[in-house]
């Protein structure tokens, strides 16, 4: 199979809850080459772009919030690209199920995630691009091509 490019967003709740080394010690775990990696105070623009397809969701508006850090004092993101076969489903089933308490308890969203219990937030700490389209557009959207060092 050819190579594959994921984008993997990791997100404000799991900035504050200091995870992110152990996401990233996971994902090293799938043997796949890191070639891009930024941190980034996302604004309202770029959220929006990034979950466009969900606009019309009742949870929109929790979405942007969550990744724009305002449920977790404003904190950051850390997005990253990863290359290799199979990248996309691999990273996918090392993330977990996207509801967190409905993902396997060795999974990524499944060790660190939770609902937030008053606003109904999906906490999930990770977003992975879900197809190779997907990745495509969403690669696009968070680094320059000259920012991947292939
Ligand atoms: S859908 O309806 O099947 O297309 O949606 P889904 O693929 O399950 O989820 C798309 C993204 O929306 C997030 N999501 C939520 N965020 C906050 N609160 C609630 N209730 C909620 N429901 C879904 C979900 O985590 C997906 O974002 P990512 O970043 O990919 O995890």
């Amino acid at each position: 199979m050819a190579k594959e490019r994921v984008l993997v967003l990791i997100k404000p709740d799991a900035m504050v809850k200091r995870i992110a080394g152990n996401i990233i010690t996971d994902l090293y775990n799938l043997n796949l080459k890191m070639i891009g990696l930024k941190l980034v105070n996302v604004k309202r623009e770029l959220a929006e772009q990034h979950y466009c397809e969900h606009k019309d969701k009742p949870f929109f508006e929790k979405l942007i919030k969550h990744l724009t850090g305002e449920f977790h004092n404003n904190e950051n993101v850390i997005a990253i690209v990863y290359e290799g076969e199979n990248a996309i489903e691999k990273a996918r089933k090392a993330a977990g199920e996207t509801n967190p308490e409905e993902a396997d308890f060795c999974t990524i969203r499944g060790k660190y995630g939770r609902i937030h219990t008053k606003t109904d937030c999906f906490e999930n700490v990770i977003h992975v691009s879900d197809s190779p389209e997907a990745a495509k557009r969403e690669i696009a959207l968070w680094f320059k091509e000259e920012e991947l060092v292939g």
